[in-house]
Formats: structure tokens, C-alpha cells, sequence
């Protein structure tokens, strides 16, 4: 049985690109009784960029009823809220006693989100310095064996083995269990509806939680298409659309869709079509439930307290072995 950590930034939404590419595969690894598997939303690490206590909260809401209407097993993993088991800001306080800022200022992603601040040094608040302590210890606070991680997170991972080797020399005993990374392999590359890589910030993104009127509005207006007439044929890579179908609808629809295109007699119009009541159909289970989880938070709330409830226990023990070694009191 290992122990699989993960931590879901609350990025708001997720898009089909998000839910194909990361929390799909994810929650398969979570449902798999061969692991134990700590999942939570990374409420406190969102507060380095969102200061609107709605969207905070909302976002939260919706990273976590995307998750359940996607078959995350909640009795079979731990999924809570960062925020609910506060306890890592306490520790991620310890571990900074123990980390040079010569080594956090190496950072590339604390490089990078102050490079593409708009307005300035101002605005560069000491908590996107620190982050990667603090993802430290939500890892660290649960004897976390295996963090799966994209690449962009490996030198958090580093860092994080790194601080416990630190804690570890400075006081002479081994209070924490030392995680590995583990990258995903085939990480599924979804096309946004301009055919680059699907992200909120290239507002390319499918919404497949939304209605099928909002759905067909975005297919028809951001996907563009030639004006090649109907009868002529088409090249069916000339734009994302079959791509798409590939993955909401499978190989085998999207190659007929591929023949018909080149045939001529088949415009844009009917494969955009065949698109929407894929992603309609295909999921409507998903938008389904998304949507009762949505209308219910209270149902989220209990599910999410349920969960951070088993993770204070564990944070609880982890906890006092490293407050003892710091030369404090258990509690
Ligand atoms: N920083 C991670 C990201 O941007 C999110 C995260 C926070 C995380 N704490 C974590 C990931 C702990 C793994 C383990 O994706």
C-alpha cells in the first residue's frame, strides 16, 4: 500500500482539457485500492493570487464537484480542503526556519509568476516567495511516499526532499518520510478550440460543465473553420475539431468523421454538430451530478470536512514528532 499525495490548485472550473489531461487519470490512480491516496484542494496556496473571497471559495466548490461528478471515490481516498487542516501552515513555518533563501530565490515558478506581474514589485507578496515551503509541508505533514507531479512542480519536489534533509541534519533525527516525484507518463494532450494546447489563459478552453446552448455558442464561434464549400472535400486536420471528436467520441467515430470530410458532400457544420452532441451526451452524466453537487454545498462541505477530518488525525501524529524534535511540547 503506498501513499499517494497530490495536491489541486483551485484554478476555478475545470475545462475538458484539465479533466481529460490530469483529474481523469487521477482519480483512477485514487480509486485503486492498491494505494492510499490524500487528495486536496490548494485553497491557502490560491490565496498568493486571489484576493476576492467569493472566487476563492467558489473556485473551491468547483475544482471539488468536478472531482466527485468524475467518480472520485471519497470514502476510498482523503479528499479535503487545504484550508480545513491548517496545521500545514504551522509546519510549512518550521520548515522555513530551515531553508535558505538563497535556494527559494533559484525557484523557476517563483521566477516566472513574478516576471509576469503587470503592475510591478508591489505586488510580489511574500507568500508566492514562500509557496514552496508550504507545499512542502502538505506533503511532508503526511508521510507522503509518491507525489504525482507535472514537470513544472519537480523542483518544488526537490525542494521539499531537500528542507527535510536540512530538518534532519540540524537536529540530529528523522522525523519525515523523504517523497519521490512520479511524473506521468502519457499525459494526454488536449487541443484547446484554437488548436494550441487548451488553457484558461489562452481562453481556448471547452466548458463541459456548461449548458448545451452556451456549449454550441462556443463550439460554432471559436472553432475556426475554411469556407471551403460543402460539396468540395476538406482537410480534417485544418482546424481542432476532429481532434476533439477523437477524444470526447472515440478514435473510431472521429475516423469516419475524417473520411466524410474528404469526401466533399460534409462542411464544418456537421462536424461542429457532432462535436456539441458528443460533449453533450458524452458527459452529461458528469454535468449531471456536477451540477447537483453545485446546488448543494452543503453536501460538499460535509464531504470535505469529512475528509479533513482523517487528514488532521495523521497530520495530528507527524506533527508532534516534528514539534518534539523542534524542542516543543506535543499537543
Ligand atoms: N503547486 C502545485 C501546482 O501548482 C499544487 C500543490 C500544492 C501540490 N501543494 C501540493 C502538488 C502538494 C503536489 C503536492 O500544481
Amino acid at each position: 500500500m503506498a501513499r499517494i499525495l497530490t495536491g489541486i490548485q483551485a484554478t476555478g472550473i475545470p475545462h475538458l482539457g484539465n479533466l481529460l489531461g490530469a483529474i481523469r487519470p487521477a482519480i483512477s490512480q485514487a480509486n485503486d485500492p492498491d494505494n492510499e491516496s490524500f487528495l486536496f484542494i490548494a485553497d491557502m496556496h490560491s490565496l498568493t493570487q486571489i484576493k476576492d473571497a467569493n472566487t476563492l471559495r467558489d473556485n473551491t466548490y468547483a475544482v471539488a464537484a468536478a472531482w466527485l461528478a468524475f467518480g472520485l471515490d471519497a470514502r476510498r481516498s482523503v479528499f479535503y480542503r487545504q484550508s480545513d487542516v491548517p496545521q500545514a501552515a504551522e509546519l510549512a513555518w518550521y520548515l522555513n526556519c530551515f531553508f535558505p533563501v538563497s535556494r527559494l530565490e533559484l525557484a523557476h515558478s517563483f521566477k516566472d509568476k513574478t516576471a509576469n506581474l503587470k503592475d510591478g514589485a508591489a505586488s510580489v507578496n511574500t507568500g508566492l516567495f514562500t509557496y514552496p515551503m508550504l507545499m512542502s509541508a502538505d506533503i511532508l505533514l503526511y508521510d507522503a511516499e509518491f507525489v504525482p507531479v507535472g514537470k513544472d512542480q519537480m523542483q518544488h519536489l526537490e525542494f521539499t526532499r531537500d528542507v527535510a534533509k536540512r530538518l534532519h541534519n540540524a537536529m540530529q533525527t528523522e522525523v519525515f518520510v523523504l517523497p519521490e516525484a512520479v511524473t506521468q507518463e502519457s499525459v494526454m494532450l488536449v487541443p484547446g478550440l484554437d488548436g494550441e494546447k487548451m488553457s484558461k489563459s489562452r481562453d481556448n478552453t471547452l466548458n463541459i460543465f456548461d449548458d448545451p446552448k452556451a456549449l454550441k455558442k462556443r463550439i460554432n464561434k471559436e472553432i475556426e473553420t475554411d469556407a471551403t464549400a460543402l460539396e468540395d472535400p476538406k482537410d480534417p486536420d485544418s482546424n481542432p475539431v476532429t481532434r476533439l471528436y477523437a477524444l470526447v467520441a472515440g478514435d473510431a467515430a472521429a475516423a469516419h468523421m475524417a473520411d466524410q470530410l474528404r469526401a466533399g458532400g460534409y462542411g464544418w457544420g456537421h462536424a461542429k454538430k457532432a462535436l456539441l452532441e458528443a460533449v453533450v451526451d458524452g458527459f452529461s452524466t458528469e454535468r449531471d451530478e456536477y451540477n447537483r453537487w453545485m446546488a448543494d454545498r452543503g453536501a460538499l462541505d460535509a464531504e470535505l470536512h469529512a475528509g479533513a477530518q482523517r487528514a488532521a488525525e495523521v497530520a495530528h501524529g507527524v506533527l508532534n514528532r516534528v514539534r518534539v524534535a523542534l524542542g516543543y511540547g506535543a499537543l
